[in-house]
């Protein structure tokens, strides 16, 4: 394995005999596009195994035939789970099923799975299924794979847990409640978890990271220094995991990208109403973009 932040949670420890002497193996959510994918490509060039979640098995396969160009050597594991419905015994029963595989030794989960509404609908618009898939997919989903995951995460401590959010939830535009609520849920819900870490003298280090605009599927702006290419990102994510020279466990909350985090800065420190004015009026604009396109398609 190369040199790497993640050299933390790439190492031995880890009961039963069969799991001994093979890489570790990390789980991410959503790996089917944008910065899932590139999570599960990084990974594996980095040397772990990988389990790869999405809801269309054909696509997961691509993933997999991509993956093996880069570390054919790597084992690639499939989930195929949808996000949006309750019960899910696809994740619950499926994912503990590949988690008891004795060979499976899991030091890394990356949950990054997230679902918006790409047409910036007004609340009182939308169907109670949309408000239920996104809550379900943004905050129930990642709750479910940290509780599940927990126990093999404990095992084969030190071990890491992240969780993606959004800027979006500190600058919350309009047209996106349920998305940036869920998005606010999943900073609580990481900071919660991360304090109980500490309190039980785990080495299970949980990280929110936070994006701003990232170009993926979910977001078609063109790529510059304030919008990356979902590999930048993730590459910036992983070198953010890095320890200092106070303790080896990442922060709770992180924001990988430089020009993020200076928008991060001025959020924090600019008058609300400032702030509030300049979300509105960017996703005014990309709504009033998308809705010409869409008249234009009719
Ligand atoms: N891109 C941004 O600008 C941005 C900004 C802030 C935060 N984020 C967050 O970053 C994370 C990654 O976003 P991204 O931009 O890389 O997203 P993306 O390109 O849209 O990819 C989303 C992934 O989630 C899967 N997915 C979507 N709906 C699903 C469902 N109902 N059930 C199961 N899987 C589903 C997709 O599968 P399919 O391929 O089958 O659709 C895909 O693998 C998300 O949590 C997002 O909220 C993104």
């Amino acid at each position: 394995m190369s040199a790497s932040a993640l050299h933390r949670y790439w190492h031995e420890n880890g009961a039963g005999p069969s799991a001994r002497g093979k890489a570790p193996f990390a789980l991410v959510t959503g790996s089917t596009g944008g910065m899932g994918e590139e999570w599960a490509l990084q990974l594996a060039a980095l040397g772990f195994n990988v389990i790869i979640q999405g809801r269309n098995k054909g696509k997961l396969e691509t993933v997999r035939s991509q993956i093996h160009k880069l570390a054919p050597d790597a084992d690639v594991r499939l989930l195929v789970t949808e996000a949006t419905v309750y019960p899910n015994p696809a994740l619950t029963e499926g994912l503990a099923k590949l988690l008891d595989e004795p060979d499976v030794r899991l030091t890394v989960v990356i949950s990054n799975l997230g679902v918006n509404e790409l047409s910036y609908p007004k609340l009182d618009e939308q169907s109670s299924e949309s408000v239920a898939g996104i809550v379900l997919a943004n905050a129930f989903y990642p709750a479910e794979v940290a509780r599940i995951c927990l126990p093999h995460l404990k095992r084969h401590e030190p071990s890491l847990l992240v969780t993606v959010t959004s800027i979006g939830c500190w600058a919350p535009p309009p047209y996106l409640s349920p998305y940036c609520g869920t998005k606010g849920f999943d900073v609580s819900f990481s900071r919660s978890l991360h304090n109980e870490m500490i309190c039980e003298k785990r080495q299970v280090d949980i990280v929110c990271m936070v994006p701003g605009q990232v170009s993926s599927n979910m977001c078609l702006e063109p790529v510059s220094r304030m919008v990356p290419t979902s590999a930048d990102w993730v590459k910036a994510g992983i070198a953010s995991l890095r320890s200092t020279w106070w303790t080896p466990r990442p922060g709770a909350v992180v924001v990988p990208w430089g020009p993020h985090a200076w928008g991060m800065f001025f959020i924090a420190w600019a008058p609300a109403f400032m702030v509030n004015a300049i979300a509105r009026s960017k996703v005014v604009t990309m709504r009033d973009e998308y809705l010409a396109a869409n008249a234009k398609d009719k």
